[in-house]
């Protein structure tokens, strides 16, 4: 009964769903930088939107701006840290210079799904992480999926060689700077914003991301095909500024958060079907989706799996065999 209907059949089409708040009522700004329907994170933050502002009609009223009409992916942390913004859910790729606690998501071919990531996340080891950015005015509350990550560019991928040479987008994360060099790509860190120009405009060729992702904001029409890769993932910590969160009053703070972890759990069951639903929607508007053979997918495995060992250090090899054995 608590899940939305819209959810069940998702619309993937665009629309503005800004709530209007009342006089005198304090306003929490969401800011995100994904597509507000047919998405795991726009669809889970509007429906937190929702739930609060029934909950507290009067008092409190959250506001979601998608697609980033209020802060890109470069800018809402220090935004957030300013107090121009309350809440945000970043992709883990973000963080760099908050915290290296996340590099570990991003190591490519570590997690075999995001049923594996949750059991990492809901480990002692991922709980934890939650709170790295405390001393820097930034709290994690909770964790919410997107999905696996593909690969597109201008020309057909297939064996990581075909990669070699192109320029790929990445997010700010020195994970996937490493990851592309060992394809003998060249990496190039753009905000999410620019993604869809960029791939139009030359400045790079091509760019991993999830199917709700590059279904949403188009990426497909302006590559050769999509390679079902699946070699790494992106997930979000949905994130609030300590300094606010811990002015709440406490039993606001306590409402407001049992929202957010009723909505977590209940939308991040939806992540794989909105990914599935988005990839299938590629291809009836006319993208190319290839699969990999068994051959090539061991050879992509060969190549990325050494970029491991650049990062074993900071992240700790004990993490990392934490990760592994969530991958059952
Ligand atoms: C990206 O920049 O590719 C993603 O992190 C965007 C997002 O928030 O899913």
């Amino acid at each position: 009964a608590l899940l939305g209907a819209a959810l069940i059949v998702p619309s993937l089409s665009a629309s503005a769903a800004q709530t209007a708040c009342d006089e005198g009522e304090q306003k929490i700004r969401f800011s995100h930088v994904v597509a507000d329907k047919g998405h795991p994170k726009g669809e889970a933050a509007a429906e937190f939107a929702a739930r609060v502002n029934a909950t507290f009609e009067g008092r409190y009223c959250v506001e979601v701006y998608p697609s980033s009409t209020l802060f890109s992916d470069d800018d809402v942390l220090d935004a957030l840290v300013a107090g121009d913004v309350e809440m945000a859910a970043p992709s883990l790729s973000k963080f760099e210079t908050y915290t290296l606690a996340f590099r570990i998501f991003d190591l490519p071919f570590l997690f075999e799904d995001i049923a594996a990531v949750e059991r990492f996340q809901t480990s002692p080891a991922g709980e934890a992480m939650k709170s790295s950015m405390r001393d820097r005015g930034i709290l994690g509350l909770a964790y919410w999926h997107n999905g696996m990550k593909q690969m597109s560019a201008n020309r057909p991928l297939k064996a990581p060689e075909d990669a070699a040479g192109l320029k790929f987008r990445i997010q700010s994360s020195d994970v996937l700077d490493a990851q592309f060099r060992a394809l003998g790509a060249e990496p190039v860190k753009l905000a999410f914003k620019d993604v869809y120009d960029a791939l139009g405009d030359g400045r790079v060729q091509g760019q991993e991301n999830t199917w709700t992702n590059i279904y949403t904001k188009k990426f497909y029409t302006r590559q050769d095909g999509v390679t079902e890769t699946n070699h790494g993932i992106i997930d979000y910590l949905v994130i609030v500024s300590r300094d606010w969160w811990e002015g709440l009053p406490a039993a606001d703070r306590a409402g407001i958060g049992q929202i957010l972890v009723e909505v977590s759990h209940e939308y991040n069951r939806f992540s794989f079907e909105l990914n599935e639903l988005a990839k299938m929607r590629i291809l009836e508007n006319g993208g190319a989706v290839r699969r990999l053979t068994k051959g090539n997918r061991e050879k992509w495995v060969d190549v990325l799996t050494p970029v491991w060992r650049q990062f074993e250090n900071e992240i700790g090899a004990s993490l990392i065999e934490a990760a592994l054995a969530s991958n059952r």
